[in-house]
């Protein structure tokens, strides 16, 4: 038996993308479904993104989800860029005029907004299976799933939101020869931990070694977050505690400091991707954030791109939906993508002068140093990355 209903907005997807359009839309009296495939308890647990924009944390901050990140994120005023065995600090507030970025983590964002959509009655379904888009060419899609007891439902929607992930279906759903692709693939990998100690560092270290790249971030005043450049496709059997704090402690090392280590809780390898698939509509179907495009996680633009997109997003389906405007959806594609191309070109540049190459030549090495030091020589450069860090392009809500 099929089970039928409607909704202004269907949504695939219950990340950070998904979810926040949800919330966004209910502001605007706009109500919508959301389905998820894994359970709750995982996407609340799973580890990614921890770093936010001065833009996305003031926007989460005026739809009214900025109470615990408020009070438990950690803002940051710069950043350390240590290379050639030497740190030295980039100060965000006085290259940009008063900017910063907030250590507030992806998991906790997905809870905060989790929390806020059921406390507000909406419709998120976990554990969803067979999700499907059908009758795109007519003005309401329909949205298919099968729920976690096993009933198969149709909603009938007025626009779907493809908010799934890199991975997920809906970018298969615009018609064949439609999307361009523009990638490129990196010959690294990080490994991320998290462990209980107390950060070392009182603001981010990037630190460029000849044994490769190693980032000193953390989660709260009692939690270390660390990043190790590896070989592509490395084997995690491979790296025992030990190992990896030898080697964070090698690639972190400066005269006079010193890292503390601590048990560790969590251990992941992730690939390294830059991907944009182009337009992100068609006609009543709407990519959003990973679904659309993907970035290394060098300049930590990941979770403030897919922010920035259902901020537009809701403002297009407001006036779509309830005004009949077309104008913001047919902008919408178009306008995500100045700001996914400049945070394209932002992390590939972070992660080539950051990277060590597995086949380095004596030119490319003095590429990336020469540039380093120029970013920390020039205050024009500096700017730059300052500027590009912290958020280029405005948010508006
Ligand atoms: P996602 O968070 O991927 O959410 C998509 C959701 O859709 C998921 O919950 C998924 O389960 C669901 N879904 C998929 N298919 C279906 C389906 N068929 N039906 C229903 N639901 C479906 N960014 C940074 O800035 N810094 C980092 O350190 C960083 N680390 C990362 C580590 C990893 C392993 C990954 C994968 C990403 C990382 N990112 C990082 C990127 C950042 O986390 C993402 O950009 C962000 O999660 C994008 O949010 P999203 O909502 O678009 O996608
Ligand atoms: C974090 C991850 C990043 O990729 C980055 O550039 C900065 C911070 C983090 O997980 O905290």
């Amino acid at each position: 038996m099929t089970s039928s209903s409607r909704a202004q907005v269907g949504i695939v997807g219950a990340g950070p993308a998904g979810l926040l359009l949800s919330h966004l839309l209910a502001l605007r009296g706009i109500d919508s479904i959301v389905v998820e495939n894994r359970s709750r308890a995982y996407c609340e647990a799973r580890q990614r993104a921890g770093l936010l924009e001065a833009g996305t944390v003031e926007l989460l901050r005026a739809v009214g989800l900025g109470g615990r990140m408020d009070a438990e994120g950690l803002e940051h005023g710069g950043i350390y860029l240590q290379f050639a065995g030497e740190r030295h600090h980039l100060d965000f507030r006085d290259l940009t005029g008063g900017r910063w970025v907030t250590i507030y983590a992806q998991t906790e964002i997905v809870k905060d907004l989790i929390e806020a959509r059921l406390a507000a009655g909406a419709r998120v379904e976990f554990e969803v299976s067979d999700t499907g888009v059908t009758d795109l060419d007519a003005d309401q899609p329909v949205l298919g799933f099968t729920d976690a007891a096993g009933t198969r439902h149709e909603v009938t929607c007025d626009a779907i939101a493809g908010c799934d992930g890199f991975h997920g279906i809906c970018r298969d759903f615009l018609p064949p020869g439609l999307i361009r692709v523009a990638e490129r693939g990196y010959p690294y990998s990080w490994l991320g931990i998290l462990a209980t100690v107390p950060p070392s560092t009182d603001e981010l270290i990037y630190s460029r070694h000849e044994d490769g790249f190693a980032l000193h971030t953390m989660r709260t005043p009692q939690v270390s977050r660390l990043y190790l450049q590896v070989p592509a496709d490395e084997d995690l059997a491979r790296w025992p505690d030990d190992r990896i704090w030898d080697e964070l402690r090698r690639r972190l090392s400066v005269p006079g400091w010193e890292l503390k280590d601590g048990p560790i809780t969590e251990k992941a390898i992730s690939p390294m991707r830059s991907f944009v698939a182009s337009p992100m509509r068609y006609r009543r179907l709407f990519l959003a954030g990973d679904a659309a495009h993907i970035v290394p996680p060098t300049g930590a633009k990941g979770l403030n791109l897919a922010i920035a997109d259902v901020t537009l997003l809701a403002a297009a389906l407001t006036s779509l939906l309830r005004e009949a405007s077309p104008e913001l959806a047919d902008a919408y594609s178009d306008s995500c993508l100045r700001r996914v191309w400049r945070a394209t070109h932002f992390s590939w540049w972070m992660t080539s002068m950051l990277h060590t190459d597995p086949h380095p030549d004596p030119f490319g090495t003095e590429l990336q140093l020469s540039q380093l030091r120029y970013v920390v020589g020039s205050r024009a450069a500096a700017t730059t990355l300052a500027e590009n860090y912290t958020g280029y392009f405005p948010l508006r809500w």
